[in-house]
């Protein structure tokens, strides 16, 4: 029987955006996605969805209402659906044995729960999150315990490789779909009925099937050689600045070796985001508990080296600005974990913006997209005081008003906009010698130079 009906627990970056790109792109499947957040749910029947993706309002508003609809009426949604997707958070976990590496699979095994307890007939269970390798069968296990004796269940697991920012376009073109399942005949049905929906767009030998614990770990692995690419460029960033190479023509020099391939060299003053550093910490977990010490210590590194570029950069401000920035106005350009999103979830500005707090910088920040809240609020999680954000903070609409009276402009974000600043205007308006940080290299260091800028930009140097 081809799916009718589908339903997606959680409603958040990756709940909202596919299941959106799956109605627009199936408008014989009902789709529906659920979540307790009922601020969250409410946004996305508004014209102001919670989540900015370019492109993503077009594909919300032509299947929303038709075959797209966003509830909190999860038990309602999960009894409807043929084929429930589990798209909840799977953040590292913060208490008791494996805090701060392994995985809180707490919402993944309550939505199990929930599936199990209102569930009548045959269903297929689609892990969606990222999930340490063979969660599939705890929740084969909480399922078979207890839902009723009508109740039968497949589970896949099908990880999301979308990036925020061009989440539209990597829906639209994926360079594959991942569907895991059991060989048994009931596996291979299930793998066929998901089969089917991709490939109402997506050519078929894109899409890849394979066993569960493969699907699942290559996740974790994908993830990891993306985090472990962009640690790597950025230890060489640190060895240009000391020798006068400069990390983008290195970049390129290598990236053209079809073996190695041009994307993501590009160094920066580290990686954010909601997923590396926790897919990360959670790989690392998983070769421990496999006993792979040697493993879990190779794949730390990626981690440690990230830490270090972002402390790095902070040192370079504070030592280039005659060894202080106590009360001097430091204008920060872009909060967002890179352009195109408003998300800030480790966003390595939080630790740079936190770091210059602590050295009593007042900051000036500048961000297209993210709201003066959610940077306050990211920078009390991170452990400012909220006297010294009342007195050293300030969230400016504009460039131009954070730089005014400034010492020194740190980039943090590689928006677009930021490449055609008027640079006379900043110029004019910041404090001698006026500094600037670049460090996501965004910034043109020539024209920097020539308008009279001291300059430091990442993997060049001053
Ligand atoms: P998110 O925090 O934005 O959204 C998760 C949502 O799930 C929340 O709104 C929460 O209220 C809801 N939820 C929790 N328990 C629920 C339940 N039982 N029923 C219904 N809703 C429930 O998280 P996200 O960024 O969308 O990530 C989800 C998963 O996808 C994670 O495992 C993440 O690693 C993975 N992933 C994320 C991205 C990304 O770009 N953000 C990309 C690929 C994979
Ligand atoms: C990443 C992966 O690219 C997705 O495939 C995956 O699905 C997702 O994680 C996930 O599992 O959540 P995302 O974090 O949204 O996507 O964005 P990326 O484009 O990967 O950027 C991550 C961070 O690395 C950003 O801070 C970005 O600025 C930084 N980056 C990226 C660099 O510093 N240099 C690069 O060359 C590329």
């Amino acid at each position: 029987m081809p799916i009718q009906s589908i339903c997606c627990l959680g409603a958040g970056y990756v709940g909202g955006p596919t299941m959106a790109m799956i109605a627009a792109k199936c408008p014989d499947i009902q789709v529906t996605v659920a979540d307790m957040n009922g601020e969250r749910i409410a946004a996305w029947n508004s014209d102001c969805l919670p989540v900015y993706e370019p492109g993503l309002d077009a594909v919300v508003q032509s299947a929303r209402g038709r075959n797209l609809h966003f509830t909190t009426d999860i038990r309602g949604a999960i009894a409807a659906a043929d084929l429930i997707f589990v798209s909840v958070g799977t953040p590292t976990k913060s208490y008791g044995i494996g805090a701060g590496r392994a995985a809180d699979l707490r919402y993944v095994e309550s939505a199990a729960r929930l599936i199990a307890e209102v569930s009548k007939g045959h269903k297929i269970i689609v892990e969606k999150s990222t999930i340490p390798v063979k969660t599939a069968s705890a929740i084969q296990a909480i399922l078979a315990a207890n839902s009723s004796a009508e109740a039968t269940f497949e589970v896949l697991s099908n990880p999301e490789f979308l990036a925020e920012g061009t989440a539209v376009a990597d829906m639209e073109a994926p360079d594959r779909i991942l569907i895991g399942g059991e060989p048994t005949a009931g596996g291979k049905a299930a793998v066929e009925a998901l089969v089917a929906i991709y490939a109402h767009w997506i050519p078929r030998e894109r899409i890849l099937t394979t066993n569960l614990w493969s699907s699942e770990l290559s996740k974790l692995v994908a993830n990891a050689f993306l985090a472990q690419r962009i640690s790597s460029i950025n230890s060489i960033s640190a060895l240009c600045e000391a020798t006068g190479a400069d990390v983008d023509e290195v970049a390129r020099a290598i990236g053209m070796d079809s073996r190695i391939g041009p994307k993501f060299l590009k160094a920066s003053i580290g990686f954010g985001g909601s997923c590396f550093q926790k897919d990360l910490l959670n790989l690392v977990y998983l070769c421990e508990s496999f006993h792979l010490p040697d493993v879990a210590e190779y794949w730390r590194q990626v981690i440690h080296l990230n830490d270090w570029q972002k402390s790095r950069f902070v040192e370079k401000i504070v030592r280039a600005l005659f060894n202080t920035v106590n009360g001097k106005r430091v204008a920060i350009f872009g909060f967002a974990f890179k352009k195109d999103t408003n998300d800030t979830r480790e966003s390595p500005a939080i630790h740079v913006c936190r770091d210059l707090l602590r050295e009593h910088a007042r900051l000036a920040i500048y961000d297209p997209r993210v709201d003066a809240a959610t940077i306050r609020r990211d920078l009390a999680e991170a452990g400012i005081p909220a006297e010294l954000l009342d007195s050293n903070l300030e969230i400016c609409a504009d460039p131009y008003a954070a730089a005014a009276s400034a010492h020194a402009l740190a980039a943090l974000t590689e928006w677009d906009e930021f490449r055609s600043l008027d640079l006379s205007r900043l110029y004019d308006l910041m404090l001698k010698p006026a500094f600037v940080f670049d460090g996501r290299a965004v910034l043109s260091s020539e024209s920097l130079k020539a308008h009279g800028f001291n300059t430091f930009t990442i993997g060049q140097g001053f």
